[in-house]
């Protein structure tokens, strides 16, 4: 029985100064399995005087503690070891997440071993924060030194639970940062089990502190505190503009992933197999709650029919079934309340579109948050179904005439998250490719994601970049500094 679990009920304390704790309050909630709906855990439900422990546990491990003077190969060393201890332990954390989650068990194993390999490179990377010499015009060396911005708030949604953990921790810890990371409310688990091991790593107490709450009461006084110097969010729309907002008082350093609507666009010259593949798997992964899904499927006249009736037939076959069945390629949504929002959206969708397939709840499961992979057409852009991010199962298939007319749909978005094109004219693609207005676009395929290579938005789909150098950057501040070399007095008298 690893720390922080007592017993046999699965209640969970949460991380702390080094510490596994309770809530100040003693409160806590429940956490669901939601193929079954049954409760699976018990978290601590962290309020504001939780925020103030953790908060003041971070800003003294960055100020006082020994994180602070440990050199980069020392942080380095620490991830190795983390993501190591990942690796070892991926069929246990990939198991709990798909339970949690009710994402398939063959993609949570490869989100686990995302996790390790983030961790991996951070590691490599902290040796490697360069700073620079500035040429200025005088007897003097000019320096620009890339130092941690302090202590990082960090806030993350329940689709890729660890992976989003990872993608905000690797790179803070490498930029020598401390950290109050919050789970989403409904799959905090794999999290505060990766607790576990964080003082084994040599990580000291209070560089990470994982705290588990709800947005209003928990996210937001994390979001306010005034020593906290950066805030980290993935989720809605909605609720990144209320952080912006809350941030202001502080003048905290923000960045924003925030979803999108993400055209996924195929001209008639597309190799058709590939593309109807890809225009269900960029839109049906992980139940669709993806934020880079590719839920507008923009298709190309002459082969828009022969489109939309082979998706059909295709998704027929997407096999639905219990997380833990390695055959499953769609398990239950997260929760009842993005069950609800799904259902809602495919109504709406009924009302606005043609429904080819789907539609509805899958009735073959008695219990679970399952939906039907569902295909509307003859969509138009200004639907709701086709502004809306769903963040489930729906594919809005929408039909267009020409190169031009693809890329004026494309970018008659408020987001800008990602794209991708379908062709086989390197010259098309690359034309598609500088006009549409997304911080990713891919050619011939949908989804690969790289820790090596940028990830983030354009437009209302926020700002900053995570992976990657990118990612490191926005932990770091720029100092510069100024070193005179004329011995003689400033002359100035
Ligand atoms: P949400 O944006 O409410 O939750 C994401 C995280 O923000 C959670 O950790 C939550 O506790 C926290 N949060 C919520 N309100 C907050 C506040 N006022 N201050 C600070 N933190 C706060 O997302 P939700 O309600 O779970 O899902 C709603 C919709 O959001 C989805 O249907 C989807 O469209 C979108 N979404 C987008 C994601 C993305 O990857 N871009 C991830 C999750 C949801
Ligand atoms: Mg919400």
């Amino acid at each position: 029985m690893p720390g922080g679990v007592k017993a046999d009920v699965r209640t969970y304390q949460m991380y702390v100064n080094g510490e596994w704790v309770d809530s100040k309050s003693n409160k806590t909630f429940p956490v669901y399995d939601p193929a079954t709906e049954e409760v699976i855990a018990q978290v601590p439900d962290a309020n504001a005087d939780d925020v103030n422990r953790a908060v003041a546990a971070a800003k003294a491990a960055f100020e006082d503690g020994p994180w602070g003077s440990a050199t980069a190969q020392e942080r380095g060393r620490v991830l190795f070891r983390l993501s190591e201890k990942i690796r070892q332990n991926t069929a246990t954390l990939a198991e709990l997440e798909s339970r949690n989650t009710g994402k398939p068990i063959v993609e949570a194993e490869f989100d686990i071993a995302d996790v390790a390999t983030c961790f991996e490179y951070y590691g490599g990377l902290a040796t490697k924060i360069l700073g620079f010499v500035n040429p200025v015009p005088d007897n003097a060396v000019s320096l620009t030194l890339k130092e941690p911005i302090g202590v990082a708030g960090q806030i993350i949604p329940w689709n890729y639970p660890l992976l989003m953990a990872a993608w905000k921790l690797a790179p803070a810890l490498a930029a020598g940062c401390t950290c109050i990371l919050k789970p989403a409310e409904q799959t905090p688990i794999t999290v505060l089990e990766m607790a576990n091991w964080l003082a084994d790593v040599g990580l000291p107490p209070g560089v990470v502190n994982i705290i588990t709450g709800f947005g209003e009461t928990c996210g937001a006084p994390l979001v306010q505190h005034p020593d906290v110097n950066k805030i980290a969010f993935t989720g809605s729309a909605a609720v990144g503009k209320i952080i912006v907002k809350q941030a202001a008082d502080t003048v905290k350093r923000v960045t924003l992933e925030l979803g999108g609507k993400s055209p996924n666009i195929f001209f008639a010259d597309a190799d058709f197999e590939a593309a109807i593949d890809g225009a269900l798997f960029g839109v049906f992964i992980n139940q669709g709650e993806v934020c880079s899904a590719g839920s507008r499927i923009l298709v190309q006249k002459p082969i828009y029919k022969q489109f939309v009736d082979a998706m059909t037939e295709k998704a027929k076959k997407v096999k639905l079934g219990a997380p833990l069945d390695r055959d499953t390629k769609m398990g239950p949504l997260v929760s009842k309340d993005q069950y609800d929002r799904v259902r809602s959206y495919q109504e709406v969708g009924k009302k606005e579109a043609k429904l080819a397939f789907g539609g509805g709840r899958a009735e073959q499961f008695a219990k679970g948050y399952y939906v039907q992979p569902t295909i509307f057409y003859d969509v138009t852009n200004s639907a709701r179904i086709a502004r809306e991010e769903i963040f489930g199962p729906v594919a809005t298939v929408i039909p267009f005439e020409d190169e031009k007319e693809a890329v004026k749909i494309a970018n008659d978005s408020p987001y800008g998250l990602a794209a991708a094109v379908w062709t086989r004219d390197i010259f098309k693609a690359f034309r598609a490719v500088k006009a549409i207005r997304a911080g990713i676009v891919w050619v011939n395929h949908m989804q690969p994601t790289y820790v090596e290579a940028p990830w983030g938005g354009y437009k209302q789909s926020g700002f900053g970049r995570e992976l990657g150098p990118w990612g490191i950057e926005e932990y770091l501040e720029t100092k510069q500094v100024y070193i005179n070399l004329n011995e003689a007095p400033i002359a100035w008298y």
